[in-house]
């Protein structure tokens, strides 16, 4: 039995100031949810205030990014040792990082590792865009991504991780895709090749989210999908009716 995971992926949105308060509003409630893990992922700078008026709840935090070296001359970069003093999670690979800051399938794989290497969670996205979807690639795509970023990883490893999908065309646009449709994909683009590497009982261990313009008035209809373990929410994560969402997931 899989424990579903909402993650808010805050993107380069709230202040250090502004990100306290916010958590500040809203952790009480959100705290008192059971039976699935939350998760906000603020910007690098406000990581250590979220985390400090986070102790002690039941919220996790996350970074949206980390980089694939331990440490080193890597101007503006952050390192997993970063951020474990603040967080348990670390998004991986998202479609903005990779379209644009040139992120790889290879930097990404690295990056898996590093964090694991950590104890961080990585919440590894994958996702194809409209053009993709539309010319009927999608599976092949997204299995492909699979496939990248999680090579050479054992079971033990692979069930530690967080996969997200979402699909390019749904992110920040309010189209967010056909929940039976989604998880038909998850099933046959993420899971299957996760079971084709892993093996079926470490594929049923990891956490599959859905991603893109999830919302408090549709995340039911995502969460009612047998593979679907929860969900990364990008601008319904940046408001106090977050705590909705979440609630309606459970
Ligand atoms: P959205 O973003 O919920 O604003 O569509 C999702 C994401 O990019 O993680």
């Amino acid at each position: 039995m899989r424990t579903p995971i909402i993650a808010g992926n805050w993107k380069m949105n709230k202040t250090a100031v502004s990100a306290v308060e916010f958590v500040n509003e809203i952790k009480a409630a959100l705290d008192a949810i059971s039976g699935i893990d939350k998760v906000v992922c603020p910007p690098f700078l406000a990581i250590p205030g979220v985390a400090a008026a986070l102790a002690g709840t039941s919220i996790g935090v996350g970074a949206q990014n980390m980089h694939f070296e331990p440490n080193g001359a890597y101007t503006g970069e952050v390192a997993a040792d970063m951020l474990t003093p603040f967080c348990q999670y670390v998004i991986l690979g998202h479609s903005e990082r990779r379209e644009y800051f040139a992120e790889t399938d290879d930097g990404v794989n690295r990056k898996i590792k590093v964090a694991l290497a950590h104890g961080l969670t990585p919440i590894v996205c994958v996702g194809e865009s409209l053009a993709q979807n539309e010319a009927g690639e999608t599976v092949s795509f997204v299995s492909g991504q699979v496939q990248a970023a999680f090579a050479g990883f054992n079971e033990a490893d692979a069930a530690k991780c967080v996969v997200a999908y979402e699909p390019i065309w749904a992110i920040g646009t309010g189209r967010s895709a056909n929940a039976q449709q989604a998880g038909d994909i998850i099933a046959s683009a993420v899971r299957q090749p996760l079971t084709a590497l892993f093996g079926h009982d470490t594929a049923q261990q990891i956490r599959i989210q859905y991603g893109g313009s999830v919302k408090p008035g549709n995340i039911a209809d995502y969460m009612a999908h047998p593979d679907i373990d929860g969900a990364l929410v990008g601008g319904a994560s940046l408001v106090p009716s977050f705590v909705e969402l979440v609630q309606n997931a459970v």
